[in-house]
């Protein structure tokens, strides 16, 4: 665990329903006085944003898109992470580098050895002799069939670049959600999202209060 703060990520597919999750958890822990962030990736800084922008919406190569989404988690993580964990804070990021694996790598089909290279990179803590890298405490997966979620997308608004892809594209993202749990399982919380919602935020706060993070 980060020394003072904590940091928490979310991930899933899009529609697996994580965001009223986050506020939830926002709340909870303000309720027992601990200073939150909540950020979200691609973004997180007005740099970042940028990035999100050009990501979401425009047409480009997997590498193209790997890289930028690296750049903007880099400046994420100088301008507004580290300095929130240095603060004792909780900082709860919708999405980190395992989207990268999930959607550029299981994906779009990109390098997962070259994606491991930039993750070294960006995330290295400075000073730290055993090459230690920045990673989240805890990160829960909000685990949903895609063809469910696919139905929950379609019942909200117009589609982003990743949001209009197919099915079996959503089937790959979430595989490599699973290949993430596998290779790292003590730092993944796996979420039934194919539930009610108060059914997924009792297993979420479960999630928490299990690490003594929460009463
Ligand atoms: P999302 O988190 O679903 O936000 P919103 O709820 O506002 O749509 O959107 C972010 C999208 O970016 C999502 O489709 C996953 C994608 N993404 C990547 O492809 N790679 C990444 O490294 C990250 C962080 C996100």
């Amino acid at each position: 665990m980060t020394p003072n703060g904590l940091f928490i990520s979310f991930e899933g597919i899009d529609g697996a329903g994580k965001s009223t999750h986050i506020d939830g958890l926002a709340q909870a822990f303000r309720a027992q006085g601990r200073a939150v962030t909540t950020t979200r990736e691609p973004g997180g800084t007005p740099l970042a944003e940028k990035l999100r922008a050009l990501v979401l919406n425009d047409p480009m190569d997997a590498m193209t898109e790997a890289l930028l989404v690296f750049a903007a988690r880099r400046d994420h993580l100088k301008q507004l992470i580290e300095p929130a964990l240095a603060h004792g804070e909780v900082v709860l990021c919708d999405r980190f580098t395992d989207a990268s694996f999930a959607y550029q790598g299981a994906g779009r089909g990109f390098e997962l050895e070259l994606l491991s290279v930039l993750e070294q990179m960006v995330q290295a803590i400075p000073g730290n002799q055993a090459g230690l890298i920045r990673q989240p405490d805890l990160t829960i997966w909000f685990d949903l069939p895609a063809d469910i979620a696919a139905r929950r997308l379609t019942m909200t608004r117009a589609p982003d670049k990743f949001e209009a892809q197919p099915l079996d594209f959503f089937a790959r993202v979430a595989s490599g959600y699973l290949q993430r749990l596998r290779a790292q399982p003590e730092r993944f919380t796996r979420i039934d999202a194919d539930s009610t919602r108060e059914t997924v935020w009792s297993q979420v706060v479960q999630a928490i209060q299990n690490r003594g993070w929460l009463k």
